[in-house]
């Protein structure tokens, strides 16, 4: 039986980064709301349309957007005996909405990753991210960055970044991610799912190794 686990921090925390390398080793799938967001986006759906204006500005998308989305990628059959979730739930609805539907059909969450790292780190992160939009690898000034200032090694086209990464809307992300942190974690407590804090900071194998640990708990 396979582990449902959620990957919780702020923006630039690490999430992604160690996300789909963890659900790979555990052999779940992982289900980042922010990628399916992205996703509906470049698809022009309605969902994608409403989710478009909030995401720039670096705000929450509504809960009926994320929510809808969400429970039909976990109806389909890989997601029945496990999944980590990244990016899902942000707000005391959509948790409540998951605990829900795992209670209705008698299942539990096995614990929460709860990444930490300062907020000047985040920023840093975030702001040097940049993205390929022909082939989709991704850089970092501070961590990888391409052999040619704003050009993909791989496919040699232009870099660019994401539309929430400018350093207001990752500021304003930030503001975000504090203003619901508090409320999110009394819900995890009161509905006993385990949270285990983990320091995002160091060499990112460094990080892995302590977070697959906490996973395996
Ligand atoms: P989402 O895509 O979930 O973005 P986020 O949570 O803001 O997270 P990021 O992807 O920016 O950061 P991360 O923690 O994954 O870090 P990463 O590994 O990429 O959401 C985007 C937007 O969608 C939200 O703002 C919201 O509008 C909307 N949304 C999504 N879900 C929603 C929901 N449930 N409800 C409502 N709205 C929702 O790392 C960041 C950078 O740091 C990378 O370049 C990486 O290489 C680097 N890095 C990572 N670790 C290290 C390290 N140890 N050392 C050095 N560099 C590192």
């Amino acid at each position: 039986m396979g582990k449902r686990l959620l990957i919780f921090g702020p923006p630039g925390a690490g999430k992604g980064t160690h996300a789909a390398r963890l659900a790979s080793d555990l052999g779940i799938p992982y289900l980042a709301t922010g990628d399916m967001l992205r996703a509906a986006i470049a698809s022009g759906s309605a969902a994608g349309r409403e989710a478009e204006k909030y995401i720039r500005l670096g705000e929450l998308v509504p809960d009926h957007v994320v929510i809808a989305l969400l429970e039909e990628r976990l109806t389909l059959p890989d997601a029945a005996d496990g999944f980590l979730l990244d990016g899902f739930p942000r707000t005391v609805a959509q948790a409540e909405r998951l605990a829900r539907r795992l209670a209705s059909r008698g299942e539990h969450l096995d614990g929460v990753v709860a990444l930490e790292a300062d907020e000047d780190v985040l920023v840093a992160r975030l702001s040097g991210r940049f993205i390929c939009p022909r082939c989709g690898r991704t850089y970092n000034r501070l961590l990888r960055p391409p052999r040619a200032e704003g050009v993909c090694d791989a496919c040699g086209a232009s870099l660019t970044q994401r539309p929430d990464d400018t350093v207001a809307a990752v500021r304003h992300r930030l503001r975000e991610h504090r203003a619901k942190t508090e409320a999110l974690m009394a819900f995890f407590r009161s509905v006993g799912w385990p949270v285990r804090s983990v320091p995002s900071v160091g060499e990112v194998d460094e990080v892995y190794g302590r977070i697959r640990k906490v996973a395996e708990a």
